[in-house]
């Protein structure tokens, strides 16, 4: 049997929503990572400091303190963010960077912005401050083919921003393109990746493996073959600018079902599970814990967490569903396996 213990991990891209929901899915995050980025996309989204502080006390207290977990706070950013609030957002300590949705990009991002040139005031206060920019790195003309999204959005905003703010960390999440992998590789030490589980085990084909799949509805949505292998090569390459984001997304089945289904796949559960399967599969389980564990801590500028968490290659089995409030949520493989589990 295989086995690979390592340093405790952290997931740089995480959504956990609030209230019920929050409860029934925060203890799977809180069984495996150290620490996680929250994304900060509610209903009403996460603007203020004051939003972050609370919403934050209700994660701590829908733990119950059973969980050693500490949630990495994020903002918001509109076309109205002031430096101000940056500033007030810094000073916390618990805030740790803004996320960049562009209007209309994915779920909850219509109050996003519409222009990033009125998100400069707020750039250059987080620059100034030491704030992280998360981007959710899509253009979202809906003439735009969906599949081009990524790719465009490097050219149209993402070039111009590192030139325009050369000391902005940058995150460019979930990326899903051979053009990001090799974007982020020639950009300098102030941009770096996250890579979520279903991009490096999936492809746009396993949207459609014997009928429409609606659970493997993402976004950015699931690209080509050889778009998972440029992935897969980044992410077990052990280059520092490649560390782990679940983006795990949970919503009801029931939204997902619909006739107009909602973007987001739920992998909480069993996310580092599915890191080892897609390392084991390259042959580079050896720099998991890097891509895991230190790369992103590291860019971050946070301390590597003490503990560790041993994996074993020992199939278990994934339930249909998850409560999820008064709905049911239906996780990634549901009803299947996962060759690996966490001892
Ligand atoms: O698939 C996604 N789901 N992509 C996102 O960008 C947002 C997320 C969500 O919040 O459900
Ligand atoms: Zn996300």
């Amino acid at each position: 049997m295989q086995s690979i213990t390592i340093t405790k991990p952290d997931d740089f891209h995480l959504h956990i929503r609030d209230g019920d929901y929050m409860k029934c899915v925060v203890k799977h995050s809180a069984a495996q990572f150290a620490r996680a980025i929250i994304m900060p996309n509610l209903r009403p989204p996460v603007l203020t400091t004051d939003d972050a502080d609370a919403y934050r006390q209700r994660i701590l207290s829908a733990l119950n303190n059973q969980h050693d977990f500490e949630p990495l706070m994020t903002l918001y950013l509109t076309d109205n963010t002031s430096p101000e609030e940056i500033e007030k957002a810094a000073k916390s300590g618990f805030v740790k960077a803004l996320k960049y949705y562009p209007a209309g990009a994915t779920t909850n991002s219509d109050q996003g912005v519409t222009d990033i040139k009125k998100a400069y005031p707020a750039l250059k206060a987080m620059s100034d401050h030491g704030l992280l920019l998360l981007m959710h790195g899509e253009v979202t003309e809906s003439h735009i083919d969906i599949f081009d999204r990524e790719t465009i959005f490097i050219d149209k905003v993402l070039k111009n921003l590192v030139t325009d703010f050369p000391n902005l960390k940058i995150v460019f999440e979930h990326i899903t393109t051979r053009s990001a992998v090799e974007f982020v590789m020639q950009a300098d030490s102030h941009v770096a990746a996250t890579i979520t589980p279903q991009h490096l085990l999936l492809s746009r084909n396993d949207l459609f493996r014997g009928g429409l799949r609606p659970h493997h509805y993402c976004l950015p949505i699931l690209k080509a073959e050889d778009d998972r292998q440029a992935i897969m090569s980044a992410a077990t390459s052990g280059n520092p600018k490649f560390f782990l984001g679940t983006d795990s997304a949970p919503h009801s089945s029931i939204l997902k079902e619909s006739a107009c289904g909602c973007a987001g796949i739920y992998t909480a559960h069993i996310a580092m599970e599915l890191y080892a399967e897609a390392f084991a599969r390259a042959d580079r389980l050896d720099k998991l814990e890097a891509f895991a564990s230190n790369f992103g801590a590291d860019f971050y500028g946070l301390p590597r967490n003490t503990g560790s968490i041993t994996l074993i290659k020992k199939e278990q089995a994934v339930p249909e569903s998850f409560p999820f409030a008064n709905d049911t949520l239906t996780p990634y493989r549901a009803g299947e396996t996962c060759a690996w589990r966490i001892q």
